[in-house]
This record gives structure tokens, C-alpha cells and sequence, in this order.
């Protein structure tokens, strides 16, 4: 049955799942994508030898699409996902989901759930999650002959209410969410049943989320849990090289608008103890845009790093923050061509 949207709550939504009407499915077996469904059941019928259930032959995306003042959707840098999601199929041995095939699913799945895109001014928005996962039974490790690839789409409120809070952050040193040379470049489940120890304990311990050091030395910063980690310093954006880290879109989207605001960029290692020198720091992806962080704790070192020390996010994250979210929304120009407006 179609849901009713009187009810809604757009300003008080939860950054968590809520059922739409629909969502789209699309099978592949031995190299052949069929043909794009549409289907109103949000369960999945898998094969109880399934290699996405045992051996994690599985990859998401997120991504989310806004409702501009002028009453069109826009949806931000999506083609960014579809590589992405391609580098995890291949960097777990799945068949990859064709451009094509993602561009055409995402778009379909947000004109059958058009009512569900949030008003714009309300601060929620359609959060659009893409699924790709080894549907094919096989018992010895090897990848799947059969590949389900579905999105699903929900509003989401934002992820701090009342704006932009900075939050606490604690590093961690005896958990590791992927190895140098592992899967952390990939967007895929098993590094988050990894974090997830870490994260609770984080919580448990009173932490917002938890910050991951390079598995090698743990000399460096890799990244805040589901977020990749900045730090500024005299006009200076600084953020993380790593070989175990997600690339995050909403990063690269930042080091461009710094840029392009007259800062200097840096993608580099960043050393546990240059926390004492930026004068912000802060956690940015598509769930959060931008989460300042106001104190960091190293509990090996037993030392606290802070920042926004009158409670008040720093005025570049500020900044930067504000010009991300005016282009995503529509609000600014978007000189990057990062946005897609749909008609
Ligand atoms: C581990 C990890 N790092 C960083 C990010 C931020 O990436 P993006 O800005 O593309 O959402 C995410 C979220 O997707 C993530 O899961």
C-alpha cells in the first residue's frame, strides 16, 4: 500500500531507515545484467548459500538527492558513486554494475519516490543507498556467479539536529578497521563489521565516533569512523593519505572549495601529533557533511586535543560547510558541475 505523506514530520526525521514505495532490483548471472525491476517489497528473497552472506562479496554506496528552492531534485557528483562502487565490485571480485544500469536505476527509483524527497528548508533529504552483493551460492571461496544489485531510497533528517555540533572523538589504537593493503579503499560491508567494536566502544565511552590510525605504525590519522578526517592550520586544508582509507566524495568535493576560497591543499600522512597544531579539525562525508570535532582524546598518550573551545564550530569548517551544502541545495551556483538537476 502506498504511504500517505500527511503524516510526515520533515523537520524531526531521524538520520535512519523509513519505508518508501519503492525500490529497484537488478540481477546478473554469468556476466549478464537482465533487466531493471521495480518492486514494493522491501525484503530480498537469498540463496541460503549466497557468497554475499558467508564470504561478504558485498559493496554499498550513499548518496543523497536535494529539493532545491526552485522545486527541482538535484542529486550531487552520483557519477563519483558509480566509480566507486565499480572499484569495490572489482576489488572483491564482483561483476561490476554497468554506468548505464546505476544512472538509470537511481533515476528511476527517485521519480517513483519523488513524494519522499524532503521540502527543501527542512534540512532532511532522500538518502539513496545502492546494494551490490553476491547473490549466486557457492560453498568453496570463490566469487559468485550471480550478482543482485538494488537501490533503495529514504529520507533522512540531518545528522546532528539543530545545525552543525562539534563532537568528541577518540582515537583508536587496539582495533584496526582495515590493513595497508586490505579492502579500506573499498566501499564494502566487511570494514564496517570491522569499526564496529571500535565504534561501541567509542559511544560506550562517551565519544561521538572513534578516529582509526594506520594499521602499520599507528603513527597516523586514517579516518573518524564512517568519515574521512580534516584539519586546518594558517589558511591550510590538511587531510590523509592513506592506502586503507575510503576516498570521500564530499573530501574531494571540500579540497576543491578550498581551493577555489584561496586555501592551500594538502593530502599527505598526517602524524597523531600535528593534532596539537591545527586550530580545526573536523569529520566530512555525505551523512554529515561536515562534523566539527571539538576535542580529540588520545587515551595511550592520556591527552586531550581541543578545538572550538567556546562550543562554536571553527569558521572555515563554517565556511567551507556552508558553501557545500548552498551548492548541493541549490542555493549558490555550482561552478564545478557537480550537480545534476532533474526536470
Ligand atoms: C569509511 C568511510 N569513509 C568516508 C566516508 C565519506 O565518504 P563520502 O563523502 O563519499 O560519503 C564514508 C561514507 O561513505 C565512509 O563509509
Amino acid at each position: 500500500m502506498a504511504i500517505l505523506m500527511e503524516n510526515f514530520d520533515w523537520a524531526n526525521l531521524p538520520f535512519g531507515y523509513i519505508k518508501t514505495d519503492y525500490n529497484v532490483r537488478c540481477v546478473c548471472k554469468d556476466g549478464k545484467w537482465g533487466k531493471l525491476e521495480v518492486s514494493t517489497s522491501e525484503y530480498i528473497d537469498v540463496h541460503i548459500a549466497a557468497t554475499g552472506l558467508h564470504y561478504g562479496q558485498e559493496a554499498f554506496e550513499g548518496l543523497k538527492a536535494y529539493m532545491g528552492k526552485d522545486g527541482k531534485i538535484r542529486v550531487f557528483r552520483w557519477e563519483e558513486n558509480v566509480k566507486r562502487m565499480a572499484a569495490s565490485a572489482e576489488g572483491i571480485k564482483m561483476e561490476a554494475v554497468p554506468f548505464e544500469l546505476f544512472r538509470d536505476a537511481m533515476f528511476k527509483v527517485i521519480d517513483l519516490n519523488k513524494k519522499f524527497v524532503p521540502p527543501y528548508g527542512s534540512g532532511a533529504n532522500l538518502y539513496i543507498r545502492p546494494l551490490l552483493f553476491g547473490s549466486g551460492a557457492e560453498v568453496g571461496v570463490k566469487p559468485a556467479t550471480e550478482y543482485t544489485f538494488l537501490i533503495f531510497v529514504t529520507p533522512v533528517g540531518p545528522y546532528f539536529k539543530g545545525g552543525v555540533k562539534p563532537v568528541n572523538m577518540l582515537i583508536c589504537r587496539d582495533i584496526d578497521r582495515a590493513a595497508p593493503l586490505g579492502t579500506g579503499i573499498y566501499k564494502v560491508g566487511g570494514n564496517y563489521a570491522a569499526s564496529m567494536r571500535a565504534i561501541i566502544a567509542a559511544r560506550n565511552g562517551g565519544f561521538s565516533n572513534t578516529i582509526f590510525l594506520d594499521a602499520k605504525e599507528k603513527k597516523y590519522i586514517d579516518e573518524c569512523g564512517p568519515a574521512n578526517f580534516f584539519g586546518i592550520r594558517d589558511n591550510t586544508y590538511v587531510t590523509p593519505k592513506s592506502e586503507s582509507i575510503l576516498n570521500s566524495i564530499t573530501n574531494m568535493s571540500l579540497i576543491e572549495i578550498a581551493k577555489s576560497l584561496g586555501m592551500k591543499t594538502e593530502r599527505r600522512q598526517v602524524p597523531v601529533e600535528e593534532l596539537e597544531s591545527f586550530t580545526e579539525t573536523g569529520a566530512c562525508g555525505t551523512a554529515a557533511v561536515i562534523s566539527p570535532i571539538a576535542k580529540i582524546f588520545d587515551p595511550e598518550k592520556n591527552k586531550i586535543y581541543e578545538y572550538c573551545k567556546d562550543g562554536e564550530p571553527g569558521p572555515i569548517s563554517m565556511k567551507l560547510y556552508k558553501r557545500l551544502t548552498a551548492i548541493q541545495s541549490g542555493d549558490e551556483a555550482d561552478p564545478f558541475s557537480w550537480v545534476t538537476v532533474i526536470d
